[in-house]
């Protein structure tokens, strides 16, 4: 059996993305409130405050999930609804809502999977300097304290962070995403070290959970050997980790290189700008404490050869509606190479494709782009594991439609459609595939 036995078939999606309960309850601004908030940041001016109202959907979506067979469901807290302030008080009616959730899967025997934090971060934090902060692994100390005493009863496999690459690079390098900065190497070393190192006392706190499993999840566009020859697997292995470039905070290696290995890409420690964070042997240690997975979202490759270094993509490569090219094999070199390099077990936190998806005139989505493309991806992460990959689960992005970031709704990512006008859900035809791969344990792919 190539996918091991309680393989964790899931789907995830992200608090902001569709909870909607804009201010509800209790919930204070997070950086994505005010961000989306400012005109012209997002496409059309959409924003989350309604999204597919999760926050009101709650348990039509649990059926939903339930209905698609799902083995377990990732999530994230939104920091800012359960702590408005980002620290001090609790709300206890964000902390209500998180509870529905976690029973409501327990009860149809989901396993939830907890990201802490996935880009969210609370205005008054961010007020205070954000990730800028040297204080800012302090505040993510006591959030995962809150997040620990409310849920660790139940909730048992835990993210830290969702893809600093993309929180990093495009909210503080490109200025895309919030909060909107363009900073220098200095400072962007600086947000790297202080996210890595509230990931390690995240760790520390999260360690304390009965049968924890602790996991940090990257975004990866792995690099796929152009021919079968060694020297270009040699060649995509090491522009895969290679890190010394201006946008390294969309690299893999300097965030997991000292996660795992303990130790930066030899480039951090020559930099000697005086904006450089300081970095000790005890902070080192901090962020390198053992974990028990490495999450990947994987959407897509870039192929590589020995001769050429990284290729143009071939004319007419197939697209997905968002404009990111299809190459299934990312699935089997990136958690090849990442295991290679990093000896953890990996999950595949994200996979998907965003589709123009439509109501047909029979009332149903009909999306065979998304199955095909869903199907050969997953078919080589088969193949990965057949080769001794160690991999524990999967996660389809996304379980339903929602707020695409900068894109706001014009991307559909789920397998589940929604009409955000009426809030109306419908599984779409690559949803009822999922849930047969699912029964089926990958055996029919
Ligand atoms: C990831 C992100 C998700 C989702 C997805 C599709 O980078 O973690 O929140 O938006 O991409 O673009």
């Amino acid at each position: 059996m190539a996918f091991k036995e309680n393989f964790l078939w899931g789907a995830a999606t992200s608090a902001y993305q569709l909870e909607g309960g804009f201010l509800e309850d209790g919930r204070g601004l997070s950086v994505w409130d005010v961000f989306s908030h400012t005109p012209g940041k997002i496409y059309d001016n959409h924003n989350g405050d309604v999204s597919c109202d999760h926050y009101h959907r709650l348990e039509e979506d649990l059926e939903l999930m339930n209905d698609l067979g799902l083995k377990s469901y990732r999530f994230s807290v939104s920091w800012s609804r359960i702590i408005p302030d980002g620290i001090g008080k609790v709300n206890e009616k964000g902390i209500d809502f998180y509870n529905r959730l976690i029973d409501g899967l327990i009860k149809r025997d989901i396993k939830p999977c907890l990201t802490l934090y996935h880009w969210d971060l609370p205005y008054s934090l961010h007020l205070k300097g954000g990730w800028l902060s040297d204080e800012a692994p302090q505040w993510f100390e006591y959030y995962t304290k809150i997040i620990c005493e409310s849920f660790g009863d139940r909730v048992k496999d835990f993210i830290t962070f969702n893809e600093p690459q993309v929180f990093g690079g495009c909210g503080y390098f490109e200025g895309v995403h919030a909060p909107g900065y363009k900073l220098g190497k200095g400072e962007l070393l600086r947000i790297g070290h202080n996210i890595l190192k509230a990931h390690g006392r995240s760790v520390t706190v999260l360690r304390k959970v009965s049968d924890v499993r602790i996991g940090f999840t990257a975004a990866s566009c792995p690099c796929i050997p152009a021919s079968k020859e060694s020297r270009d697997i040699e060649a995509a292995r090491e522009s895969y980790f290679a890190s010394d470039y201006d946008a390294f905070l969309f690299s893999d290696a300097y965030w997991l290189d000292a996660i795992i290995k303990g130790r930066y890409p030899e480039w951090v420690y020559n930099y000697k700008g005086l904006d450089a964070p300081t970095i000790t042997e005890e902070e080192m240690k901090l962020i390198s404490q053992p974990i028990d997975f490495l999450g990947m979202n994987i959407y897509n490759g870039k192929y590589v050869s020995a001769k050429n270094g990284v290729l143009k993509n071939e004319d007419g490569i197939a697209r997905t509606s968002i404009g990111w090219p299809i190459t299934p094999e990312a699935l089997y070199w990136g958690p090849k190479f990442y295991f290679e390099r990093y000896g953890k077990s990996i999950m595949i936190t994200e996979n998907g494709m965003a589709c123009h998806d439509a109501v047909s005139l029979d009332g149903k989505v009909h999306d065979p782009n998304r199955t095909d493309y869903l199907n050969r991806y997953i078919a080589e992460l088969k193949r990965a594991a057949e080769d001794g990959v160690e991999v524990d689960g999967y996660y389809v992005w996304s379980l339903i439609d929602n707020f695409e970031w900068a894109q706001g709704y014009k991307e559909r990512f789920g397998v589940i459609y929604c009409d955000y006008k009426t809030g109306k859900r419908i599984i779409k035809d690559s949803g009822v595939w999922y849930g047969k791969v699912i029964e089926s344990n990958g055996e029919i792919l």
